[in-house]
């Protein structure tokens, strides 16, 4: 029996909450079955949750064994297109770092989960405070991993809103400010480009202000050789941009018309920073909306095996998709229904 089918059958986005031992619950739920999971685990000896739970273990090794048991579930009901959002916190131990996080990341890439970012959770508060002897730190790792190398994501749906392009004293201007003017003279005054690469150049930098004339792009960046610094290789068989600079001593940059992608650093600060009214957890709502967004269909269904107060699931809900929670403590999972308007489903007793 799939614990989850009745519920998945339904119309209702209210989230459904589980109470009870995640890796037991997991088991009960059908292989490939939910869209994407975001979940933050309790961190090593860090905190004593009601009814124990993960975290209390007396070594790292123990903690990890424990927690990789559940992400092998999780792994087991994603569907293929599925994605795996793991925010998970380190501890220092003997005054060592432990590492865990990566130690967590690295046994899942050697276990054949694709690991497609480490994002960098930037909370500029929290975290472990400055000693007088180490640093501050202020950040958490956010690791976004895939089950298969085709998956759901939806790019479109977290872009930045695009900037436009604008006319200033009649010339078209990029959304960045870029007119051309520069890059004319670059090419113009260059003693690295030939006469042929001159023209070249100069046509194609024509052609991109009209495109932008023509509201198909809104902005650009134009290389060219011995002009602009690069970052990629200067390898010719490393890099093709390298190749392009050397065959025709430039190229163009061209900025996506939709909007800018979000880099691997989201400044966003912790829950209890924030001044709002009610106080609730340790992983703020704005963690959950790229990751809803991108990687869950509209249609789709999101799981957090250690839901905690809820946050995955209200911002689920909030965006228009089922969520399953699971949680070892009730209190929580009652503060959760809560959070969103008591309109969730009863939470079932696990048998
Ligand atoms: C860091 S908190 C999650 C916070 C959550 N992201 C939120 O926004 O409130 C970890 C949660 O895992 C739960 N937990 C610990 N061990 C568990 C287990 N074995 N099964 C299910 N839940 C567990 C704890 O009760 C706690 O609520």
């Amino acid at each position: 029996m799939c614990l989850i089918s009745e519920y998945l059958a339904e119309e209702s986005q209210y989230p459904l909450f589980i109470q009870g031992n995640s890796l037991d619950i997991l088991k009960k739920i059908s292989d490939n079955s939910v869209d994407c999971c975001i979940t933050s685990p309790p961190y090593w000896q860090k905190r004593q949750y009601e009814n124990g739970g993960i975290g209390l273990e007396s070594t790292s090794n123990e903690y990890i064994d424990n927690l990789y048991k559940v992400i092998e579930e999780v792994r087991r009901v994603l569907k293929p297109s599925g994605a795996f959002w793991l925010n998970i916190g380190d501890s220092y131990h003997n005054k060592s770092l432990q590492g865990i996080p990566w130690r967590v990341a690295l046994r899942m890439i050697d276990n054949g989960w694709i690991l497609r970012n480490d994002v960098v959770w930037n909370k500029h508060k929290g975290g472990f405070t400055p000693n007088s002897d180490r640093f501050g730190s202020v950040f958490e790792d956010f690791f976004f991993f895939v089950k298969c190398d085709k998956y759901y994501f939806d790019a479109d749906s977290i872009r930045s809103k695009p900037r436009q392009a604008f006319v200033k004293n009649g010339a078209v201007i990029s959304a960045t400010g870029v007119s051309g003017i520069r890059y004319k003279r670059q090419i113009e005054l260059s003693t690295s480009l030939s006469d042929v690469e001159k023209t070249n150049a100069l046509t194609q930098l024509n052609l991109t202000l009209e495109r932008i004339n023509r509201g198909e792009i809104s902005d650009f960046r134009m290389v060219i050789r011995n002009e602009q610094r690069t970052t990629h290789s200067d390898s010719v068989k490393l890099s093709g941009r390298a190749r392009e600079l050397k065959e025709k001593g430039f190229y163009f940059l061209f900025y996506n018309p939709k909007g800018t992608m979000p880099n691997n650093v989201w400044e966003i600060l912790p829950e209890d920073t924030q001044h709002r009214k009610t106080h609730f957890a340790p992983y703020p709502e704005e963690l959950c909306i790229i990751p809803i967004k991108s990687t869950c269909p509209k249609n789709g269904i999101v799981l957090d095996p250690f839901s905690g107060t809820g946050t995955t699931m209200k911002v689920a809900y909030e965006l228009g998709r089922k969520s399953v929670g699971i949680d070892l403590s009730d209190e929580y999972i009652k503060l959760a229904r809560q959070r969103i308007c008591q309109k969730s489903k009863n939470f079932l007793p696990f048998p």
